[in-house]
């Protein structure tokens, strides 16, 4: 059993299977470059004043920090209604969520005000316009940013192809003739045809059968290598968060914090071998644990 040990910041460090534990309670790790996306004490409070007041949130404070390059990818776990949505839409900027009620919650070092092309979300349901084709569906950001007809479609079916649907069979269905895992596809080209800087996933392959989901995951690791951009990917699954994560925060209960933060090893196989490892396992294990412990100490 390997011991625990500090790193260059002197932080705890405790490795399982295929990951580190660091404990980020005691001290953030920092690499002194600029930041991403970076909270600083965020709270959220519904309904502020009323009968129905709820504080999902309470002193939130992470950072991520911009790896030239390359990006990072953050993987959010939490059992359902500890906020997640809630901080992935405060990176967002979307309302009602934003703004916070306290603190403050920073984008390349600027304070949130809106929605903007720097960043594109992904959702789980599928949030495609039923009235537009596929190709249409990927290209309508560029339309709304006044890109050419020719230039939007050639763009368009290249995107098709990277996410692995076919152009003469796929760019002129609408949504409701795709399976779930096409929609996503779908969802996932028209958010990165834009090349934002940061890629908000809200448990995008919540709804897809297990073997499309692991296709997906695969799919995802391909084009993030693709793209360099930061990822938050919020998820409910331990093996995905392990699978796909760079670094994966643990969350408690409402009113939701992030109670632990995992370095883990980056996806260098495909889902299926990587998650047969008993390294991976271990670390799943350790999650799995964890999580149960800490809702045992919450009741
Ligand atoms: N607009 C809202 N008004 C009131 N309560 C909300 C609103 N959005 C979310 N909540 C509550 O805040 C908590 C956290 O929600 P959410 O961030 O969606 O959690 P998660 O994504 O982890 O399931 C939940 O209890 C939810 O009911
Ligand atoms: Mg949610």
């Amino acid at each position: 059993m390997p011991t625990s040990s500090t790193n260059a910041n002197s932080v705890p460090v405790q490795p399982v299977g295929l990951g580190r534990i660091i404990d980020r309670t005691a001290a953030p790790v920092t690499r002194g470059l600029p930041r991403v996306v970076e909270f600083r004490g965020v709270g959220k409070t519904y309904g502020v004043g009323g009968p129905k007041e709820y504080t999902a949130i309470r002193n939130v404070n992470f950072f991520v920090e911009d790896l030239p390059e390359r990006g990072e990818f953050i993987c959010v776990l939490g059992p359902s209604g500890c906020g997640k949505s809630t901080i992935l839409r405060l990176i967002a900027g979307l309302p009602p969520q934003h703004p916070p009620t306290e603190g403050e919650v920073l984008v390349l070092g600027q304070p949130v005000t809106r929605p903007g092309a720097d960043r594109g979300m992904v959702f789980q349901d599928y949030t495609s316009f039923d009235h537009r084709t596929v190709l249409e569906n990927i290209t309508f950001g560029l339309e709304c940013r006044g890109v050419r007809r020719a230039e939007r479609e050639e763009l368009g079916r290249q995107w098709i192809q990277h996410v692995g649907l076919d152009v003469a069979a796929d760019a002129r269905k609408y949504p409701h003739e795709l399976s779930g895992g096409m929609r996503q596809r779908v969802a996932i080209a028209r958010t990165l045809i834009l090349r934002p800087r940061i890629i908000l996933m809200d448990e995008p392959f919540g709804a897809l059968d297990p073997q499309t989901r692991m296709n997906m995951q695969d799919l995802l690791v391909l084009l993030w290598h693709e793209v360099h951009a930061t990822v938050f990917f919020v998820t409910h699954s331990i093996e995905e968060a392990v699978f796909l994560g760079d670094r994966v925060y643990v969350m408690g209960r409402a009113p939701g914090m992030i109670l632990r933060e995992l370095e883990v090893e980056p996806a260098d196989r495909p889902a299926r071998l990587m998650q047969g490892d008993p390294r991976f396992q271990e670390t799943v294990s350790y999650i799995r644990d964890l999580i149960s412990h800490l809702e045992q100490s919450a009741t």
